[in-house]
């Protein structure tokens, strides 16, 4: 129990570090606060939204390293593994460390690269799969956040099919543990959750598409 309260803790603070919002201070200066200007979130997207390509990758790079970093350490070090649940742990506090940030007054973005780099810890082949259907959706339609949301259910259609499969053929390849299962079910649920703005905005037409600059409706 001890373990799993300091994975909580140092996972929640690892994903608490406000990579789009300090590129925005770096970049505008120290008045310029990323959550005033377009979606109002501090995620990859709204970087390359409002302050460009360049920056958005080196915040994408950072905040799924920001899942990736103690979803492993919760599997690799003992002391933070808790039974197996550490990387279930891990990875939610992480995803919510991104959403509400404690450096920043819990006012962050919506976990989708922070929820898969946990991801890719958890199940590499589902992160591969997401991440397909996750950039094919972008290619296509053009809305990050249509993409993030197919990407959500297909790490939990993913997840299921995994879990079932590894019951029923002990061995199979990528066969996933009940709390990476509970993991591939809560992450994505959350993540959905949190782009329920988006999901008004696609249903209205009104949502912005990939690299267009609508600076307000936020
Ligand atoms: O990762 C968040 C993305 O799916 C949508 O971001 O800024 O367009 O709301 P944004």
């Amino acid at each position: 129990i001890g373990s799993l309260v300091l994975t909580t803790i140092v996972a929640y603070l690892w994903g608490s570090i406000p990579a789009g919002y300090w590129m925005g201070k770096l970049l505008r200066g120290k008045d310029y606060d990323i959550r005033e200007h377009g979606s109002r979130k501090i995620g990859a997207t709204n970087v390359q939204r409002t302050l460009g390509t360049g920056p958005a990758l080196i915040v994408l790079v950072i905040d799924l390293s920001k899942g990736f970093g103690p979803a492993l350490l919760a599997t690799l070090i003992p002391l933070f593994n808790g039974g197996g649940w550490g990387i279930l742990v891990a990875g939610l506090a992480a995803l919510l460390g991104h959403c509400y940030p404690v450096f920043i007054g819990f006012k962050g973005g919506r976990g989708v690269l922070t929820g898969g780099g946990a991801l890719l810890v958890c199940s590499p082949l589902t992160f591969l799969i997401s991440a397909i259907t996750t950039i094919g959706t972008i290619s296509i339609w053009k809305y990050v956040s249509l993409g993030s949301i197919v990407g959500g259910l297909t790490s939990m259609v993913c997840g299921i099919i995994f879990y079932i499969l590894g019951v029923t053929h002990p061995g199979f390849f990528a066969a996933v543990s009940l709390p990476q299962l509970l993991y591939m079910l809560i992450a994505p649920s959350l993540i959905i959750i949190f782009h329920r703005d988006n999901i008004g905005r696609l249903l209205a037409g009104t949502e912005r598409k990939l690299g267009q600059k609508v600076p307000e409706a936020g």
